[in-house]
């Protein structure tokens, strides 16, 4: 993989950790890969967009995050499985005294969530509000807002957690909305280089945002990884 911008060099798997590393402050980033015209899944998933520089950036978002927060849908369509690092991102962990999984947060209004999923069998919170039945049958329940999830107040809980660094997984619906609340504050996008035609984007609803390029990486095979600040 090669940086392009700011600077030209090459990179590897340890210089990813260091590009990727979003340092002490607080903050939420939200890691999608899409198409050249803009779809976020092939046929109900996003594993046909994926390659090889996608993965490895992939993994050292999750590396370098004290959690991963995903929505519901998305748990269940792509049958998430607990955040495992590779073995540097479990070195870099190592190194910074951080637990050895960031814990999977999945947010769900309905609570319809099988507690036998993949997803649970790692560290794991979901987090939902108080009208939601059933919270008893997951180990770890974190309750934000009355009949609806209120994002800023989860994402306050999590902080009083320790669980500063978040890196957001989606999907469309559960982005959309951390963005209307003013909760993300930068885009990790791989572009794949495809046409896909008619199919689900980034965002369920329209909503302007302008974004600021802080680096683009050369992923090989024509694959362009981005990383946007949300100004
Ligand atoms: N290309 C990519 O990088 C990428 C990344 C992620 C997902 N995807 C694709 O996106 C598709 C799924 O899209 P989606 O929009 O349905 O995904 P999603 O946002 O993960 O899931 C929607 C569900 O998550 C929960 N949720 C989301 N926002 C919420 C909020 N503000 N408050 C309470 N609950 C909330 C709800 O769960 P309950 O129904 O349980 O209440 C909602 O029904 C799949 O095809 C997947 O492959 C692609």
């Amino acid at each position: 993989m090669q940086l392009l911008l700011p600077e030209a060099r090459a990179l590897d798997a340890q210089d990813l950790l260091h590009l990727y590393d979003p340092g002490e402050a607080p903050g939420v980033r939200a890691g999608f890969v899409l198409s050249t015209d803009g779809a976020i899944a092939q046929d109900g998933s996003s594993r046909p967009l994926q390659s090889a520089a996608d993965e490895a950036v992939f993994h050292a978002l999750r590396a370098v995050s004290d959690a991963v927060l995903v929505g519901a849908g998305t748990a269940r369509t792509e049958d998430y499985g607990p955040v495992r690092p590779r073995p540097d991102g479990q070195a870099w962990r190592a190194q910074r005294a951080l637990p050895e999984q960031p814990p999977l947060v999945l947010v769900s209004r309905s609570l319809d969530l099988d507690p036998a999923a993949r997803c649970f069998t790692g560290p794991s919170v979901v987090v939902t509000c108080a009208a939601a039945r059933g919270g008893d049958r997951f180990p770890d329940v974190l309750v934000a807002g009355e009949d609806e999830v209120d994002l800023p107040e989860a994402v306050r809980q999590l902080r009083e957690r320790g669980l500063t660094r978040l890196l957001c997984e989606g999907g469309p619906q559960l982005l959309t909305a951390m963005l209307q609340a003013g909760l993300v504050d930068e885009l990790c996008l791989t572009h794949t280089p495809r046409l896909l035609g008619p199919a689900p984007g980034l965002l369920t609803v329209p909503l302007t945002r302008e974004l600021e390029l802080q680096h683009l990486v050369d992923g090989g095979d024509g694959v362009l990884l981005a990383r946007y600040r949300i100004s």
